[in-house]
């Protein structure tokens, strides 16, 4: 990441010749026929970056203008059809806040925040062993309360809030290790970790749930432990009610993630992981809206004896590449 390229011009000559002159093979296109376009537009285009631009941008920007280009020729885009396109990335920009990020929602249900944490973390792991990442998705908060461990980050349980039933089935009891990949106790971790109540809302899209509710930070002890009570997760639609799920629409696709539990665990001299768990008794977990679903983190609830605090027990060790 982040490569030097020194002599702009340079890369701009060696990429002219290496080049088909449309982006197409030959100038034949896709669909097999004869290029009907400007055959050095597209090299016209790459052509025009300064020597002065950002490296990194000067070496990626050729290729986003080949495949731009290229899709345009391929689909006969329209000009209706890409006006409709900026009206859409405009909707999402005006729809975006700091409360709620619609353009990063419209890449997830791309693929593209799956694709690109893949491509992240294979070029930074240091070994095979790493418990595989998993994205963010939107709804983190940064200051969760740090709570002792085997506590609860379940706030707000009475018989008067709508969800109470579920939330006593669901009961669940979650423990393990965060491990070095030599397989050594990590001391002193931190395991972050939120989900959403029973009503498939997390804590800020709810005004009737507590602040911080289904959130906590918890420390590892000497010999690595975690342990904590939470819920068995459900699944929820993602926020559907704007540009991103009008696209959702047109494409025939539903909106649901699979219940999944998210944690991002750090520790000193490790690379910090962010990660979800997902429940296997779910059934969208073969068919995640966002795509984020890996089956090493598919996990399998175990019923809980003797607990009154849980119905359902889950044991999980996470493992840390170093930095
Ligand atoms: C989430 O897991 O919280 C999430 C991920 C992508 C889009 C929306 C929500
Ligand atoms: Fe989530």
């Amino acid at each position: 990441m982040g490569q030097m390229i020194p002599d702009l011009a340079a890369t701009s000559r060696a990429t002219t010749t290496k080049i088909k002159p449309n982006g197409t093979s030959n100038g034949i296109n896709t669909a097999g026929k004869k290029c009907q376009h400007d055959p050095t537009f597209t090299q016209k285009v790459i052509a025009a970056t300064g020597p002065n631009a950002n490296p990194r941008l000067a070496q990626i920007f050729p290729s986003l203008v080949r495949h731009l280009h290229d899709f345009a020729r391929e689909v006969n885009l329209t000009v209706g059809e890409w006006s409709a396109a900026v009206d859409f990335l405009n909707d999402c920009g005006k729809m975006s806040s700091d409360r709620r990020n619609e353009t990063q929602l419209l890449c997830d249900i791309l693929g593209l925040e799956s694709l690109v944490d893949e491509i992240t973390s294979k070029q930074l792991a240091t070994s095979t062993t790493q418990t595989p990442s998993a994205i963010l998705g939107p709804f983190y908060r940064s200051d969760a309360p740090f709570l002792p461990n085997g506590t609860s980050i379940v706030q707000g349980l009475s018989p008067s809030v709508s969800w109470y039933e579920k939330a006593l089935e669901d009961s669940a009891f979650l423990s393990g290790k965060v491990l070095s990949t030599d397989g050594k106790p990590i001391e002193n971790a931190v395991v972050d970790v939120w989900h959403t109540a029973p009503n498939g809302l997390y804590e800020q899209q709810d005004s009737d749930q507590p602040e911080m509710n289904f959130r906590g930070r918890f420390r590892t002890d000497q010999q690595g432990r975690y342990a904590l009570y939470a819920l068995r997760p459900v699944p929820y639609p993602i926020p559907d009610d704007g540009p991103a799920g009008r696209l959702l629409g047109l494409l025939d696709r539903h909106p649901n993630r699979p219940g999944h539990i998210h944690f991002i665990v750090s520790a000193e001299g490790h690379r910090a992981l962010t990660t979800q768990l997902y429940d296997s008794r779910d059934r969208w977990v073969d068919d995640d809206a966002v795509f984020a679903v890996k089956d090493e983190l598919v996990v399998r609830f175990e019923p809980r004896e003797g607990d009154p605090g849980a119905r359902w027990e889950l044991g999980y060790d996470f493992i840390l590449g170093r930095c």
